[in-house]
């Protein structure tokens, strides 16, 4: 085992030191994890500049420094996040065939930005759900239109930067797993309002009826609704009483006929294959039909006890090929709302390297921004590089959607967060 190195602050390195450990994730900072000598005196602010606090350092370094030795230091390398062996030294350059967006990678201010405030309101509206859900529970009348102004905060998150909301709201803990549901299918609901072009009433509707689709949940033994497994044949049919349980509750507190119409109806398919009254086409309501996409499409991306999240783009994909589930119209625009390769999404590209999908590209859906990380050449982690494939000259492309699965890539959020 090599030794731990020397710790310093960052603001302590000096040129001619030989880097045994960058402190923090590789994936956040513009190096590769591995060992290098100090040779730029830039590098040294740029590794400021990516908020590394703290290097490890090699005896053979300068030490004359205040410095203090931890043998606890190495605690989790960059394997622990990414299957594929790391490297020891810094990689060359990305492949010739690729225009990078920018020498020097800077952090996307804005982005960032949103995301944190995104967090801000998912967690806040998590936990009135939370509290909306346990009045039920008990049995106590709940007042859906306080969550107006609720549903008002989440919009104004969706209409400044609907993928930083969206991509939040679908990390979920198991604990809290219902109540950020019902916070991540509110989003999914406006921002597919806004595509239908749904007027103000019609949105909040849309909103408000995304906050309580679930509540009959409340209502299902907690063995089952918590069970860290599969559902048993006798055990999904008391789950399937929930759509009206929960219309039943919201009809006793005097909740809007589509609220109600929203908890009862989101599990029908328009084939007619859905619960609990298998109605079919039109005989759903369109906001039904919404909630109905919308609650599939977070279902499938989110983490469970007992399944792997699946790639929110790889789910796109594979939602599209669902025969007659959904209704075609409103599934073509939750496409256009979320993005063909959704924030999150892990992509293969033209130039033989794989990104993660870090924010939505405009106009077009299939030219979002993406982080590269990953040479499928050398099959090793590279210098991580934003790149905005709707740069005019950029000449790389997504070929399409990978299974993080596959490469055993854990943690693919810490590259987009
Ligand atoms: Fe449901």
């Amino acid at each position: 085992m090599s030794k731990p190195g020397i710790k310093i602050k960052a603001t302590e390195l000096r040129v001619g030191m030989r880097i045994q450990r960058l402190g923090g994730s590789w994936m956040q900072h513009p190096f590769l994890r591995g060992r290098f000598i100090l040779e730029d005196p830039a590098d040294i602010q740029r590794i400021i500049d990516a908020g590394i606090q703290e290097v490890w350092i090699s005896d053979g370094g300068d030490t004359t420094m205040n410095a203090t030795l931890d043998d606890d230091a190495l605690g989790m390398e960059a394997a622990d996040v990414l299957a594929p062996p790391m490297v020891a030294e810094p990689v060359a350059a990305p492949p010739p065939a690729v225009a990078p967006a920018v020498a020097r990678p800077k952090p996307a201010r804005s982005m960032e930005l949103d995301v944190e405030r995104a967090r801000k309101v998912c967690h806040n509206a998590r936990d009135q759900v939370a509290n909306m859900f346990q009045q039920a529970r008990l049995g106590k009348a709940i007042d859906t239109q306080a969550t107006l102004p609720l549903v008002d905060a989440i919009q104004a998150e969706v209409q400044r930067n609907a993928s930083a909301i969206l991509s939040v709201a679908r990390l979920k803990a198991h604990d809290d797993y219902t109540y950020m549901h019902s916070v991540a299918v509110c989003a999914l609901m406006l921002a597919l309002a806004r595509q239908l072009n749904l007027d103000e009433e019609q949105t909040r509707l849309a909103g408000i009826g995304g906050l309580t689709h679930d509540l009959g949940k409340m209502f299902v033994p907690l063995e089952i609704l918590n069970k860290p497994a599969r559902l048993s044949n006798e055990e999904f049919e008391v789950m399937k009483l929930h759509p009206a349980a929960g219309a039943k509750a919201l009809a006793d507190s005097q909740a809007t006929p589509a609220a109600i119409d929203i908890a009862l109806h989101h599990h029908e398919k328009v084939n007619g294959r859905g619960y609990p009254h298998a109605l079919k086409g039109d005989e759903i309501s369109l906001l039904a039909r919404m909630g109905a996409v919308c609650d599939v499409y977070d279902a499938v991306t989110s983490i469970r006890a007992y399944k792997k999240p699946w790639d929110p783009a790889m789910s796109i994909r594979e939602m599209a090929r669902w025969d007659g589930d959904f209704d075609k119209r409103v599934f073509n625009a939750f496409v256009k709302s979320v993005g063909i390769y959704p924030v999150g999404s892990l992509v293969k590209l033209a130039s033989n390297r794989l990104a993660v999908v870090v924010e939505q590209g405009g106009d077009s859906l299939l030219h979002p921004k993406v982080r590269v990380f990953f040479s499928l050449r050398s099959n090793e982690p590279i210098q991580a590089n934003t790149l905005d494939l709707a740069a005019p000259g950029c000449k790389d492309s997504i070929v399409g959607p990978e299974d993080p699965e596959r490469w055993g890539f854990k943690n693919l959020e810490l590259l987009w967060q």
